[in-house]
């Protein structure tokens, strides 16, 4: 199974709230499914399952949806939200799921990888099968150990040991033993643990903590269980086991429910709110890392010394999706500001090479959730052959953040749209901080070069709240070509990330088919799409490759191609040569793509509201992708 989010509960108020809105909150995980199963007040199991998004959970009564349908009446409790990997979303897919006697409910996150083995020899035992899901063998292997007379927590120990993969387990079992067990197994999904009061919650994310926790300014003793760990969490609090049932020492951690806490702030969309702030993203990007008098960036919790930065080879940037078009970016970055030799590779490509690092390598991993397997597992990788690892991420106590030798945390606030935005801007702001600390510490940026940087980001914010200010534009050009079925995305250089970037915000949150391509490699096949019902929308700021994209224009305008063109404002010119243009200020090349983004990410969003899309949920997708 899938990304997917989990929440349960054990205490002594109504589980089936507190779990149907951690649900809520943990829906940007996933949301092909949900489901809920409470231990009733007779110690049965009994489970409400839906097709589609959370609210599909809600009961009949519209004046109180959070009011509990009689029958799930109960104070322990567990749910799921589902984003299907195999399986299609189906009642029967959905979690929780149960063995043959409905005795034991579990949801889980991740993939069984030896499931087929373990389905056919629990069949031939004579257990039933009621989902195509692979998550159903564990609810059976459990039901195994428990007829063989071991305790829940044991045979649930014995069950983590029988399968293979990476997941995130949570259980509970009927009784009135209010008992919930959780396990994580390898890097996909984390599980997050919170006692308080004779109440404890599980669930896959910090936010699926805040309906026990939202008034409190604190929560301490917070767990986050390491691979090979399980908890049980009864009334009486959490321990912590390995899976050889020797009891852990866990260390704890503090977290403040207002760092979770999401509101649209009265705007239609996430997606459109957290553009919006990212004016702010970029500046807090930037608080105490840039010294604006001196023209310098500072790092002063950078664990390599100035000499191990010296005495670096290269530096290999790695991410995936939006955060693989920012590692793009930030090749060019460090190989401009630092002079080091810079790649940036798919971390879900990278895992699988056998890749040239060593202790010389420094490894840039990117990232806005910290939680992305692919990534994460490049990380390991790129750990295990000795590289220096630094993390760009936002979000605090991640498994990136935990792994990293450094982390700059990208300090945009939490992201909600599934889309990322204000993330991406965060990157690039911080890849361009960390660019020029190596320049810095290598001597390969001047003190001038270094003063233009900083004194233009630090005009960034600005620039970009000016680009904010009035988006009629974007919504204009979106009502022309919202119906449009193609759309190229086209750039060069520094800007050839960002035509990626352009072309997966579009599909991603419209289902618009879009390509991005180098403008120079038009002619080498792309060029073939051009006709009369073909967008391009081309990147053409001033920058170095401005005349060869005006020229990658003209091919395309001579074969009949609409073309909608990124320009610097005063670029009369090419204004006058294509069918649109969209004005970004003018700026120095590294800082280029904070702007030609922005317009970006308007039209597609604009375009997508207006084709009626889920745009903060995109249909096929999920906010941390958790599975490889
Ligand atoms: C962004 O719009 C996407 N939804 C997606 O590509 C995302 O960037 C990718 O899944 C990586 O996530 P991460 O940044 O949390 O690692």
């Amino acid at each position: 199974m899938p990304v997917c989010g989990i929440v349960a509960y054990v205490g002594h108020q109504e589980a089936w709230p507190i779990i149907l809105e951690g649900l809520r909150r943990l829906e940007y995980r996933g949301y092909d499914s949900a489901g809920i199963a409470v231990v009733d007040s007779s110690g049965e199991i009994q489970f409400r399952k839906t097709v589609g998004k959370v609210g599909g959970l809600d009961t009949s009564d519209p004046a109180d949806s959070l009011a509990t349908p009689a029958f799930l009446q109960g104070s322990v409790g567990l749910g799921h939200t589902r984003w299907a990997t195999h399986g299609r979303p189906s009642d029967a897919n959905a979690h929780p799921h149960t063995d043959c006697h409905g005795r034991i409910a579990v949801v889980h996150n991740g993939i069984v990888e030896n499931f087929l083995e373990l389905k056919t020899s629990l069949q031939e035992k004579g257990h039933q099968f009621y989902s195509e899901t692979d998550t159903e063998v564990i609810t059976h292997l459990l039901e195994e150990g428990m007829e063989l007379g071991l305790s829940f927590e044991d045979a649930f120990r014995h069950m983590g040991k029988q399968i293979r993969g990476s997941q995130a387990i949570t259980a509970t079992q009927e009784g009135h033993g209010g008992k919930i067990c959780a396990m994580r197994l390898g890097h996909a999904g984390g599980i997050v643990i919170a006692h308080r009061d004779g109440q404890g919650i599980v669930g896959s994310d910090l936010p699926a903590l805040l309906p026990l926790f939202r008034h409190e300014s604190t929560v301490n003793g917070v767990g986050f269980l390491e691979s090979g760990q399980m908890a049980v969490v009864t009334r009486e609090g959490a321990t912590y086991w390995d899976l050889d049932g020797l009891p852990i020492e866990k260390e704890t951690r503090t977290i403040s429910p207002e760092d979770i806490i999401i509101d649209r702030g009265g705007y239609r969309h996430f997606m459109l709110k957290e553009i919006m702030e990212q004016p702010q993203a970029v500046a807090s990007a930037m608080r105490e890392r840039v010294n604006f008098q001196d023209g310098r960036v500072e790092l002063p919790d950078m664990p390599l010394s100035i000499d191990e930065i010296r005495d670096l080879r290269r530096v290999v940037l790695i991410g995936c999706g939006t955060s693989l078009h920012a590692a793009q970016v930030g090749r060019h970055l460090i190989e401009t500001l630092s002079g080091l030799p810079a790649e940036a590779e798919s971390a879900s490509e990278f895992r699988y090479r056998d890749p040239y690092i060593d202790d010389k390598t420094l490894v840039v991993s990117i990232g806005q959730s910290g939680e992305t397997a692919d990534t994460v597992a490049a990380m390991h990788l790129a750990q295990e052959k000795g590289a220096r690892l630094v993390t760009i991420c936002n979000a605090e106590n991640s498994q990136a953040a935990r792994l990293a030798d450094y982390t700059l945390f990208m300090r945009a606030g939490i992201e909600i749209g599934v889309a990322s935005t204000k993330t991406f801007l965060a990157s690039l702001t911080t890849l361009n901080i960390l660019a020029a600390y190596i320049g810095q510490a290598r001597g390969a940026i001047t003190p001038e070069a270094g003063k233009e940087l900083v004194d233009y980001l630090a005009r960034c914010p600005g620039l970009i709240g000016e680009m904010l200010a009035d988006t009629e534009v974007y919504r204009r050009l979106a009502r022309e070509f919202y119906t449009c079925s193609n759309f190229l995305f086209l750039g060069r250089g520094i800007n050839a990330p960002i035509a990626l970037e352009g072309a997966l915000k579009l599909k991603e949150i419209s289902y618009i088919h879009a390509e991005g391509f180098p403008a120079g490699e038009m002619k080498h096949g792309p060029i073939a799409l051009i006709d009369r019902t073909m967008t391009t929308l081309a990147l053409a700021p001033k920058d170095r490759m401005y005349d060869k994209v005006v020229n990658n224009i003209k091919e395309v305008k001579a074969r009949d191609g609409v073309v909608l063109a990124v320009v610097t404002e005063g670029d009369t010119q090419l204004a006058s040569q294509v069918d649109h243009v969209l004005y970004i200020p003018d700026a120095p090349e590294n800082l280029i793509p904070l702007l030609t983004t922005v317009p970006l990410q308007l039209l597609a969003y604009h375009m997508a509201e207006m084709r009626g899309c889920d745009v903060d949920q995109p249909r096929n997708l999920a906010k941390s992708v958790t599975v490889e």
